[in-house]
C-alpha cells in the first residue's frame, strides 16, 4: 500500500513532514510505529537537509568513509546518518517493507539488494528514478546491474555495487598437491578436495550457503543453472521448470557435497559469514562466495591467511556443460517515494557522489566491491590491486538475475526452504524438486 505524500499549502512534505505538522491525532495508529524508528528531520540545525540511509553492516570500514566524506563535502548542506540493518538480506528486506507497509518509514535512501525493486516498484513504495537517472547517465554502467533497477520499463534504482559467486580456492594448496588449475567441474572439485583434505591440515573441502535463506536460494540456483536447469522457462515469468532432469541433477550435486563429506553436515546452516570464517581461518579448501571476501585475505583478525594463498575460479559446471553461471547480486540504491522532494534531492546527491567513479574506485580497493561502472574494468592498477575485478568482469557477463518478479520474495522463501531440505537429506532433490514446481507455480499463478 502506497500512502502518498500529503500536500499542504506552500509545498509538499513528507510522510515524516506529515507528522510533524499533524502530529499524532492526525496520522492514525498505523504511523505511530514508525514515528518512533529514530532517524533524521528535514533540516538540522545548521540548516542541512538530514536524510536517512539505510545499508547493513559494512566489515570493509570503507562504507563509513564514504559517508563521512560526503557528510564533510555537503556540510551546512546535506547530511546522511546511516543507518545499519540486518546483515541478512531477506531480514533487512522485511525490515523495510514492514516500514513500507505502515506508511513509509524514516529511511529514505535504501542501499537494497538488486532482488528488491520489483516487489517494491509494483507497491509503489519508490521512486521511479529514470528522469533522473537519465539514458545518458546509465550508458555508463553495467547493463546488468541496471537492468536489475528496472521494471516495467522504468528504472527505480542507481547500480552501486554487483556481485557474482565465484569460487575461492587455496592456491598453496593445490599446488603442494599438484594440482596446477582449479576445477573445472564440480567431479573434479570433489576429487581435489578429498585429496587436500585428506593430506594437509584443512579439514573440509568445500564450504558454501546452504542455509535456509536468501544466499541459500542462490546457491541452490547456481547449481540448477551450472547443470543446464532453470526455475522459470526463459523470459515467461508463468511456466515453472524446476522438475526439469536437469534441475534435479543440480539439486543432486548439491547434496553430494555432504553425502561425499567434502562439505561438513554444516553447511546446511551456514551463510556468507560462516563460509568466510572456515576460508579465511585455514579450514576450508574451496568456498563459493561473493567477491567482498578477497579484501579480507590477509586482514589483521579476519584472516590467518594472505591474499597470495587465495585464488579465485569461476564456478564449476557439470561435466559437458561449456558455460558457468552464477547468480548476480549486488546493491542498488532506492528511494523511499514518500519522502519529501527536499530529502529525495539530498538522498540523490548521496546516491551520484557514492557512484561516483573516485568513490567507487575506492570500495573496489578497501573492500573489493566490483564497481558497476564499466570503465573502472579498464583501470589497470585497480585491476591489478584488485585482481578479483578481472574475473568480476567476465562472472558478471555470465551472471544470471533471480527472477524479475514482484512474487520474487515468496518464490525465494520456498526455494531457500527446499534446497535447505535437500541439502540436510529431509527431501531427496526429485521430492524438493517436485514440490518446488507445485509450490512455485502456484505462486506464479497468482500473480498473472
Ligand atoms: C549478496 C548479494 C545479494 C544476495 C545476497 C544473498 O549480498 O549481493 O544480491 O541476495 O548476497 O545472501
Amino acid at each position: 500500500m502506497r500512502v502518498p505524500p500529503v500536500r499542504v499549502p506552500g509545498g509538499r512534505v513528507s510522510r515524516k513532514g506529515f507528522l510533524k505538522v499533524g502530529g499524532s491525532a492526525l496520522a492514525g495508529a498505523a504511523l505511530l510505529g514508525v514515528a518512533g524508528c529514530g532517524g533524521s528531520g528535514n533540516q538540522n540545525s545548521s540548516g542541512a537537509t538530514e536524510f536517512t540511509f539505510s545499508f547493513g553492516p559494512d566489515n570493509s570500514g570503507s562504507l563509513e568513509e564514504i559517508v563521512r566524506r560526503f557528510n564533510k563535502k555537503f556540510e551546512g548542506r546535506y547530511r546522511a546518518n546511516y543507518r545499519v540493518m540486518a546483515a541478512d538480506t531477506g531480514q533487512y528486506f522485511n525490515q523495510v517493507k514492514t516500514e513500507f507497509q505502515a506508511g513509509g518509514g524514516e529511511i529514505d535512501l535504501i542501499g537494497g539488494d538488486v532482488v528488491w525493486p520489483a516487489q517494491f516498484a509494483a507497491n509503489g513504495w519508490i521512486e521511479d528514478l529514470s528522469d533522473r537517472f537519465t539514458e545518458e547517465d546509465r550508458k555508463a554502467f553495467l547493463p546488468a546491474p541496471v537492468e536489475s533497477c528496472t521494471y516495467e520499463g522504468a528504472v527505480y534504482g542507481v547500480p552501486w555495487f554487483t556481485d557474482a559467486g565465484m569460487l575461492y580456492y587455496r592456491k598453496d594448496l593445490l599446488d603442494n598437491a599438484g594440482f596446477s588449475d582449479p576445477p573445472k567441474t564440480w567431479e573434479e572439485l570433489k576429487e581435489q578436495a578429498t585429496k587436500i583434505t585428506g593430506e594437509s591440515d584443512a579439514e573440509d573441502g568445500f564450504v558454501f550457503q546452504a542455509a535456509e535463506y536468501e544466499g541459500g536460494t542462490v546457491n541452490g540456483l547456481e547449481y540448477i543453472w551450472t547443470h543446464g536447469g532453470d526455475v522459470l522457462a526463459g523470459q515467461d515469468l508463468n511456466d515453472v521448470i524446476i522438475d526439469g532432469t536437469q534441475a534435479i541433477a543440480g539439486l543432486s550435486t548439491e547434496r553430494s557435497m555432504v553425502e561425499s563429506g567434502v562439505a561438513p553436515r554444516a553447511v546446511s546452516t551456514y551463510t556468507e559469514q560462516e563460509c568466510q570464517a572456515a576460508f579465511l581461518n585455514g579450514r576450508a579448501v574451496f568456498c563459493r562466495n561473493w567477491p567482498y571476501m578477497y579484501a579480507l585475505a590477509g586482514e589483521q583478525g579476519q584472516s590467518n591467511i594472505g591474499p597470495d594463498q587465495v585464488g579465485v575460479a569461476s564456478l564449476p559446471v557439470a561435466a559437458g556443460q561449456e558455460e558457468s553461471f552464477s547468480g548476480l547480486g549486488g546493491w542498488n540504491f532506492y528511494l523511499n517515494a514518500t519522502s519529501s522532494e527536499e530529502e529525495k534531492d539530498a538522498a540523490y546527491e548521496f546516491v551520484k557522489f557514492a557512484t561516483s567513479p573516485e568513490q567507487q574506485k575506492y570500495r573496489a580497493l578497501n573492500g573489493s566491491f566490483l564497481p558497476t561502472l564499466e570503465e573502472l574494468y579498464d583501470d589497470e592498477k585497480l585491476v591489478e590491486k584488485v585482481p578479483v575485478i578481472d574475473l568480476g568482469e567476465s562472472a558478471i557477463k555470465n551472471a544470471r538475475p533471480r527472477p524479475l518478479s514482484p512474487y520474487y520474495s515468496d518464490m525465494s522463501l520456498v526455494m531457500a526452504e527446499q534446497f535447505n531440505a535437500c541439502v540436510k537429506g529431509s527431501k531427496s532433490p526429485k521430492e524438493a524438486a517436485n514440490t518446488l514446481d507445485d509450490r512455485l507455480q502456484e505462486i506464479v499463478d497468482q500473480a498473472s
